[in-house]
């Protein structure tokens, strides 16, 4: 707890010595809050996110907002406040008062997604004073943001943004720095002054609530984070930023989530808590769950199987996790994540680069005359061969 300097000085009023140590002390310690974003549209991610949160999309079968509370807690933040919008009672289901993931979690109510420095306005009564990580919550950081917080401790800047190098900087918010400190700040720009993009880690102190309020919503009507913080440059505040080297992933987008996917299932230690028959092959780094079963099959990781899933007949290829009470049989599958209570049967040809949402099922169909099949959600995409 950030303690004023006056309330210490009424509590120990004869004390001078003790109150220039406090000042050090509290030069290097301070309550941070956590703000994970995880209302959005999700248009990218359609048909998914019609029916569900694209932050509970899981990635080597764990939903995607989970790492980020992990990496919110490992930087000894506790205090999380989870935006949410129209998916907010599945987001309530999963994460409930956070004590499972060891946080304390509040629900605050994004009125509609108007952008990201409006999600920051609409937790300003949960922030206060108290200075906040705010970290997108369909994003997925391997490095963690230990680092970065205690940097943000020590220098207390008015906000410390996460940078990485990337290839195609055209395509993101884009920094032009000065030493540490950023000097501006421009949205997916034609030539692109280096090839630092923002990753979705932000830290501020409470300013950027003024930040937020004086900006106008950009062509796509919304407020952006980047409008802000570009304010508070002109302002004269403090806006440094830290490059991460690890890699991290913005799952925004299928090809994305997929490669997100494949990066966790590369680190997972292999672990066999199921069923697997003596017909069966397992090679590399898989994970089958508690439950689980595979009869007559090869499974070739990185991979993981979940939960009471079962494999019959099947071959599951490297990057794919199949969720809890899946069902593959007579099919191949690879590079891809299938949702759970999923059923795929008999498919000829190899299913391959491809998420699969809940309680889908793909099979052949034995009526005449042979003939397609199809009920499908708006916005999907089939690959035929
Ligand atoms: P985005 O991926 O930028 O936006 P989106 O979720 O609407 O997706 P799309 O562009 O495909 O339509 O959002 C980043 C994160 O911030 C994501 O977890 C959703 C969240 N978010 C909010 O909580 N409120 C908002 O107003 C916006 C725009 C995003």
């Amino acid at each position: 707890m950030l303690c004023s300097k006056r309330s210490r000085a009424r509590r120990y009023p004869n004390e001078g010595f003790r109150h220039s140590a406090h000042l050090c002390y509290n030069h290097f310690i301070m309550e941070i809050k956590g703000l994970i974003l995880s209302g959005g549209e999700g248009t990218r991610l359609r048909p998914i996110t019609h029916t569900s949160a694209k932050q509970l999309v899981p990635v080597a079968n764990r939903p995607i907002l989970f790492y980020g509370i992990d990496a919110l807690k490992e930087a000894g933040i506790e205090d999380i406040g989870i935006i949410v919008g129209s998916t907010e009672e599945e987001i309530r289901q999963a994460v409930g008062d956070g004590s499972s993931l060891g946080v304390r979690v509040t629900y605050i109510r994004q009125e509609a997604p108007l952008g990201l420095a409006h999600a920051v306005l609409t937790a300003e009564e949960y922030l206060g004073e108290t200075p906040f990580v705010m970290y997108l919550g369909d994003n997925l950081i391997k490095e963690g943001i230990a680092e970065l917080v205690k940097r943000f401790k020590e220098a207390q800047p008015d906000a410390l943004i996460l940078l990485a190098h990337v290839l195609e900087p055209q395509r993101f918010g884009v920094a032009r720095l000065e030493g540490d400190r950023v000097v501006e700040l421009i949205e997916k720009p034609k030539i692109p002054p280096s090839d630092l993009a923002l990753v979705g880690v932000y830290m501020f102190k409470n300013v950027i609530f003024q930040a937020a309020k004086s900006i106008k919503p950009s062509w796509r009507n919304e407020l952006e984070i980047t409008d802000a913080i570009q304010y508070l440059i002109e302002n004269g505040y403090q806006v440094e930023s830290h490059i991460i080297n690890g890699w991290w992933k913005d799952t925004g987008r299928l090809e994305d989530l997929l490669e997100a996917n494949r990066m966790v299932l590369e680190g997972i230690e292999p672990r066999c808590s199921g069923h697997v028959d003596g017909e069966s092959q397992v090679f590399g780094r898989v994970v089958i769950e508690e439950g689980a079963e595979v009869i007559n099959s090869v499974i070739r990781g990185p991979a993981i199987i979940g939960k009471q899933a079962r494999i019959v007949n099947s071959f599951i290829g490297p990057f794919t996790s199949i969720y809890y009470e899946v069902l593959v049989e007579n099919s191949e599958i690879e590079h891809s994540i299938v949702m759970e209570k999923s059923r795929i049967s008999h498919i000829r040809g190899r299913i391959e680069d491809s998420l699969i949402g809940k309680n889908v099922e793909i099979d052949r169909s034995p009526m005449r005359p042979k003939a397609l099949r199809l009920m499908l959600g708006d916005n999907s995409k089939i690959g035929l061969i």
